[in-house]
């Protein structure tokens, strides 16, 4: 395993999984008060879990919102300002872009409300509240020996009726989610706005400062963060995108405080993390962790490594490929990171003993039904992983060719134009979606990238993956007529394909009629493409659905077996997609023996990593301007420094990125952006002793408008508190 030994191990004493540790857990809202006030309170929390979570009154929660799909952010101001990560703004930042107004390069500021920028297809979504319905989900399911086709039908139809029932007389939206594997039922209810303008982003060479070199890594001093606004009808309620529409006044907005952190300090996160597994069977983890990401780990480098090749060598290639390199770094990167924290925490052998000790238990209790559930695992993902693995190749290694991905978006033309129920209008149609997608495609293509891409992964493909089903026909025409020479495979489907030319291709599309799709039906990049969707769907999918079906109810009874096992226990959920939140405390950690990582970066870190020939380090006349005059006002820390960011032992994972990172008391302290390295296993089990979230500190957020971009109007807005 190539890059996995790179941590050395820590000689500290790792403690039995069993007991949680404090900075562990994503928290539900609604329970706080029951299940974590306490202890919130003793590490120093001087608000009430009602303050943070209320049905009666506003609260924080209100001023949280699902950014986009996947991203957290927060509202800032009584005129619906929102606050969120500058990677998580990037797409409609980069849309708004142009060679002549080009915002990813220079920042963009709204001066005033008639320059915000809108962002048609955005959403913000808030909580409105949340609603424990477990009893009427599973109504009418008695207990685990209900077969699992008829209990899944049951719980699916109470669902249906739990969310007619509520959507009938409200206003709001409800989804009912499965926690703790489907032994309890939760209905979120939320109302989603639809006008979301541009408000404020830093340049690249702020927002993004350190890129993919400093991703997952701590001392880090990324100002990654964007502004937006909300804009609702004048009726105050969620309305698509019209000039007539006025900023959302919000039931809260959360207060800035401008007195920093310190060490030790308590600290919460609140947002939406979107999966973590920290309840699986040792075998999954092992899959995961030993197979699965070692050999995603390989493939992606394969990639990235002639992406880089190319990318140094000419500057063009390296703007067309710099949000492609980004996008594969990034969980590549994660992976490395996790499988060593795994390993580095001995975490198969934890599990393996806590589930020594749980087949001790279930033989000794009233339910030994329980003690065969490992067993079970155990054959289910030995059927699993050959599955998986194959799905990984397709992916990572067949789709992950470009020329054969953009073909299989061809699939749809085929399908309609065979179909003599379908209309010339919506073939039309579709070939408008197409030529409009060629152009995405043609803006960042690099071909000679992907030729040697593809015949890198073909190479990788052919020699891992077992002669049979999961191998694609045309690996028969490489070993017969072309006598094993991939490179010579490949120049073929590259010199005969069309995906790769876009004159060509908009040619054929301009005079595209239905009777033509055999010529897309005989190009090679779509045959490959149509080889390993046939895998796919005769020899994988059916299988891993019904696998994963036994692994969702075996999992369902797992959970319950453990909260039986240890009734003292305080278990969270798994993340899943849902509002949490997460506390801890702002403490530095040692990567390695002997080195210590101090919990604050400053501008003096900037200033250090400075380098005017590696595009991830340059530091602008202005930036520096304002570190050599010291310029830093109010924003600066007790310490004279000007703080960029901080780490603490909040729990949090992908989802979580813009999240706020709120004080004792409530107030804005931090926007979370990453997590450390060496803690990126936390999606699978925790290690308080290195698993930190990293956030900008939001004085550096307020420097960089007010002293830095000149769009101080901006501050008028929101209410800053603290005596600093
Ligand atoms: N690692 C962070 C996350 O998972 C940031 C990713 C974006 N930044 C980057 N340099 N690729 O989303
Ligand atoms: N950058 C991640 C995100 O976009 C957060 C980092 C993490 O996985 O903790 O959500």
């Amino acid at each position: 395993m190539r890059n996995l030994n790179i941590f050395l191990t820590l000689s500290f004493v790792i403690l039995s999984r069993i007991y949680l540790f404090a900075g562990e857990g994503m928290w539900i809202p609604m329970l706080l008060q029951q299940m974590n006030e306490k202890e919130m309170k003793e590490m120093g929390m001087k608000i009430t879990a009602e303050d943070i979570y209320s049905i009666n009154k506003s609260s924080l929660k209100d001023a949280i919102v699902l950014f986009g799909r996947g991203c957290t952010g927060e509202i800032i101001s009584n005129e619906g300002l929102l606050l969120t990560n500058h990677h998580c703004g990037y797409g409609n930042i980069q849309k708004h872009s142009s060679i002549d107004n080009d915002y990813l390069t220079d920042g963009f500021w709204a001066m005033n409300r008639d320059e915000e920028l809108p962002n048609p297809g955005l959403t913000a979504t808030i909580m409105i509240e949340m609603r424990d319905v477990t009893k009427e989900v599973l109504e009418g399911v008695d207990d685990d020996s209900m077969s699992m086709i008829i209990r899944n039908s049951l719980v699916k139809e109470n669902i249906k009726n739990a969310i007619s029932g509520f959507e009938e007389n409200s206003k709001y939206k409800a989804k009912i989610v499965p926690f703790f594997k489907g032994n309890q039922y939760y209905m979120i209810v939320t109302e989603t706005f639809k006008d979301i303008r541009l408000v404020g982003a830093p340049p690249s060479n702020i927002g993004k400062f350190g890129g993919d070199t400093d991703n997952w890594m701590w001392p880090r001093h990324t100002g990654d963060f964007s502004l937006f606004r909300i804009y609702v009808d004048k009726d105050g309620n969620p309305a698509e995108y019209s000039e007539d529409n006025v900023p959302y006044q919000p039931k809260y907005f959360l207060p800035i405080s401008i007195d920093g952190v310190d060490e030790g300090d308590f600290t919460f996160v609140f947002g939406y993390p979107a999966r973590t597994n920290e309840y699986l069977p040792s075998y999954a983890v092992e899959l995961i962790t030993e197979k699965r990401n070692p050999d995603k780990i390989d493939l992606r480098e394969t990639r990235l490594d002639i992406f880089s090749k190319y990318s140094n060598k000419y500057p063009e290639v390296r703007i067309k490929y710099a949000s492609k390199h980004a996008r594969v770094s990034n969980y590549w990167k994660k992976m490395i990171g996790e499988s060593a924290g795994v390993e580095r925490m001995k975490g198969i052998d934890k599990k393996m003993e806590f589930e020594d000790n749980f087949v001790k238990w279930a033989d000794e209790s009233e339910t030994p039904q329980y003690a065969s559930i490992l067993i079970e695992f155990k054959k289910l993902y030995t059927k699993l992983e050959p599955l998986q693995v194959a799905t990984d190749y397709l992916n990572e290694a067949g789709m992950a060719i470009e020329i054969v991905k953009f073909a299989n978006t061809y699939k749809k033309l085929v399908g309609i134009s065979k179909d003599a129920s379908v209309s010339e209008k919506d073939i039309k149609t579709e070939i408008e979606k197409l030529k409009q997608n060629n152009q995405y495609f043609f803006k960042d293509y690099y071909q000679p990238i992907d030729e040697e891409v593809m015949s890198a992964l073909l190479i990788l493909y052919d020699e891992n993956m077992p002669d049979g089903k999961y191998k694609p026909e045309f690996f028969k025409t490489i070993h017969g007529k072309f006598k094993g020479n991939y490179q010579a495979y490949t120049k073929y489907v590259f010199s005969k394909s069309m995906f790769d030319k876009e004159n060509k291709l908009g040619e054929f599309l301009n005079t595209y009629k239905a009777n033509r799709y055999k010529k897309i039906q005989k190009d090679p990049a779509f045959e490959i493409a149509s080889q390993l969707g046939s895998i796919y769907n005769n020899n994988i999918r059916k299988q891993v659905l019904a696998i994963n079906n036994s692994i969702d109810s075996l999992s369902r009874i797992y959970m319950k077996a453990q909260m039986e096992m240890l009734p003292n226990h305080r278990f969270y959920p798994d993340a899943n997609f849902t509002l949490r939140v997460s506390y801890g405390n702002v403490s530095g950690y040692y990567p390695k023996d002997a080195v210590y990582y101090a919990p604050f970066s400053t501008l003096e870190g900037i200033m250090e990593k400075e380098n005017p020939e590696i595009y991830d380090y340059v530091v602008t006349e202005r930036l520096r301007e304002l570190y050599t005059s010291k310029d830093y006002g109010e924003y600066a820390d007790e310490d004279g420094e000007l703080h960029v960011a901080f780490i603490a032992s909040n729990h949090t994972t992908g989802g979580n990125s813009g999240s706020p990172v709120l004080n004792a008391n409530g107030e804005l302290v931090g926007v979370n952006f990453d997590r450390c390295w060496e803690g990126t296993m936390s999606d699978l089990m925790y290690d308080p002793n290195v698993c930190r979230n990293i956030s900008i500190d939001i004085r550096y957020f307020l420097f960089i408008v007010d002293k830095y971009a000149g769009a101080g109007y901006l501050l008028n807005e929101m209410s800053l508190v603290g005596s600093n």
